[in-house]
């Protein structure tokens, strides 16, 4: 069965090793440590892009939001939503089978406040409907998008599929989002342009930020807007000669009017 081929890496359960939990296998652990040796900021990038989900999520519930759809989860380990938020319903969406077989077996562990679709999000009419049915949507959710956008390429249009969410959201809803970009600073905008078009450093579709930010539609950020993702509300102060990340992933999170 191809959910539990032990011999072939499988993303969501490396991505679940740079995280540094234990739901991999060799295989995958072998991948990430050839792919550490290439690119040497993988590791605390995914760490970072991590950290700033949990944070997010802290913050939406903080304001209230006790509802979560959390698009293209991966593994609902390593500080997933529900284990943030516990007190918060969740619903995880992710495209995977692998994800799917073992989200089904890792959420019997949780208290009933979790649930898992296997499903695409780039039909938000099926997530929602299907999300329906344990969040109330009639009510304000927090929707992750969180290191996703970038693996969908403009063809695939995930502009038009967001738009729709945000349109379904009831007001007061907040939109979660990172994205990989080649330059994080908002000033070096007109620089990217020209990078783009080729192919991509993440090998995926890196945008501008002026493009990351069109994901929000026309709805306010909260302060401080978009920003590298170890910038969005960090829980420290940065420390004089703190080792930073490579600007390439940006982060933000929106509220609907
Ligand atoms: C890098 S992981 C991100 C995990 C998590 N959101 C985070 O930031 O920690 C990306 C996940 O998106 C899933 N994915 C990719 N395309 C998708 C789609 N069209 N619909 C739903 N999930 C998708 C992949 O299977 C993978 O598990």
């Amino acid at each position: 069965m191809r959910q539990f081929d032990h011999h072939r890496p499988n993303p969501a359960r490396m991505y679940d090793y740079m995280l540094g939990g234990k739901d991999n296998f060799a295989v995958d652990r072998q991948a990430i440590d050839q792919l550490a040796e290439l690119i040497p900021e993988a590791v605390p990038l995914a760490r970072a892009n991590r950290a700033f989900l949990q944070r997010a999520v802290r913050y939406v519930a903080r304001a209230g939001v006790d509802q979560f759809l959390d698009l293209g989860s991966g593994l609902p380990t390593q500080g997933s939503a529900h284990e943030v938020a516990p007190r918060a319903r969740v619903v995880y969406v992710d495209s995977d089978p692998v994800v799917a077989a073992h989200a089904a077996i890792l959420l019997r562990r949780s208290p009933g406040m979790a649930r898992f679709i296997h499903a695409d999000l780039l039909d938000p009419v099926n997530v929602l409907t299907r999300a329906g049915e344990f969040l109330d949507l009639d009510r304000p959710i927090g929707v992750l998008l969180v290191s996703i956008l970038h693996f969908l390429p403009d063809s695939a249009d995930p502009q038009g599929a967001v738009a729709r969410l945000r349109e379904l959201m009831a007001p007061g809803g907040f939109l979660v989002i990172s994205h990989a970009t080649t330059l994080g600073h908002l000033e070096d905008e007109e620089r990217a342009r020209g990078f783009y078009g080729g192919p991509s450093a993440s090998g995926g579709t890196d945008r501008t930020p002026g493009q990351i930010r069109e994901f929000f539609g026309g709805w306010p950020l909260e302060p401080p807007g978009l920003v590298q993702a170890t910038d969005w509300r960090p829980d420290r102060p940065k420390l004089v000669g703190d080792w930073s990340l490579p600007s390439s992933l940006m982060a933000g999170t929106g509220k609907k009017p």
